[in-house]
């Protein structure tokens, strides 16, 4: 094999990898998704993609971070070329999958951006995971670095706006336009929370209702109970 035929198996190795990173961590997902439908009858993740970064944006990448294009470097210097974004319905599902991500073992988180407590300067909300997760081949096993941007719907309606006008302004969004843009952030922000104060009034009375039933499902029992023990008697 001569030197380009090697280099090109080695960056296929690599890209293979984060692929591999990426069909796990789908796989964790779908099955918190699916266990947590059962348990609570509502699906924290509405919606899922994920992307291996293309070789021509890791190269431009690796170029503006001033370091030479190597595999190496990739794995050292860029943190996204395995990306997940996942929307959600609600604000508390976001912290919901966070917390489920963080409790498995093989996952380690390397870094938590909460952009939705502290939101970017033009009005960007999401919160961003670093975790690196362990994929198993067959002569080594290597750690993958992921990253995974969790957003509610509108939030995601929002980022994909925002980021058309930036590129189509080459990155210098007239004065009036980021006005707009932080306008629309902030009701977008109340749209959130009023979606999930009515979820929350909805879920409530559900559970009142389920209380009520469990009630008059105890009175019935008993309520035979009570007759059954009269007509031992009445025949005994
Ligand atoms: P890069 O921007 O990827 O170099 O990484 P970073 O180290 O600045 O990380 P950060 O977590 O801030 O952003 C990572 C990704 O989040 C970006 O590549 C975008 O996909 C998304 N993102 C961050 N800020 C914004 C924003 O202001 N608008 C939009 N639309 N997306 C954003
Ligand atoms: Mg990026």
């Amino acid at each position: 094999m001569n030197v380009i035929q090697q280099t090109i198996l080695q960056w296929k190795t690599l890209l293979l990898q984060y692929k591999f990173a990426l069909d796990e961590m789908n796989t964790k997902l779908n099955i918190l998704n699916q266990e947590f439908q059962q348990i609570h009858h509502h699906n924290p993740i509405e919606h899922l993609k994920s992307r291996v970064k293309s070789p021509e944006s890791i190269q431009k990448k690796l170029y503006r971070k001033g370091v030479p294009i190597t595999p190496a470097n990739v794995k050292e210097h860029v943190r996204d070329i395995a990306g997940i974004r996942i929307t959600c319905s609600f604000v508390t599902d976001i912290y919901q999958i966070v917390e489920m991500i963080q409790k498995q073992d093989d996952i380690e988180v390397i870094e938590v951006k909460d952009y939705i407590q502290q939101p970017k300067e033009n009005g960007y909300k999401s919160l961003h995971l670093v975790v690196s997760i362990p994929v198993f081949m067959s002569q080594k096993t290597e750690k993958v670095v992921v990253e995974i941007q969790i957003r509610t719907i509108a939030m995601d309606f929002w980022a994909s706006l925002e980021h058309k006008i930036y590129y189509k302004f080459n990155k210098e969004i007239p004065l009036s336009l980021q006005n707009e843009l932080k306008e629309a952030a902030d009701m977008i922000s109340m749209l959130d929370s009023k979606m999930l104060a009515i979820h929350t009034e909805v879920e409530q009375i559900k559970e009142n209702e389920k209380d009520e039933n469990q009630m008059e499902e105890e009175w019935m029992m008993e309520w035979v109970k009570d007759f059954l023990k009269k007509a031992d008697k009445q025949f005994s």
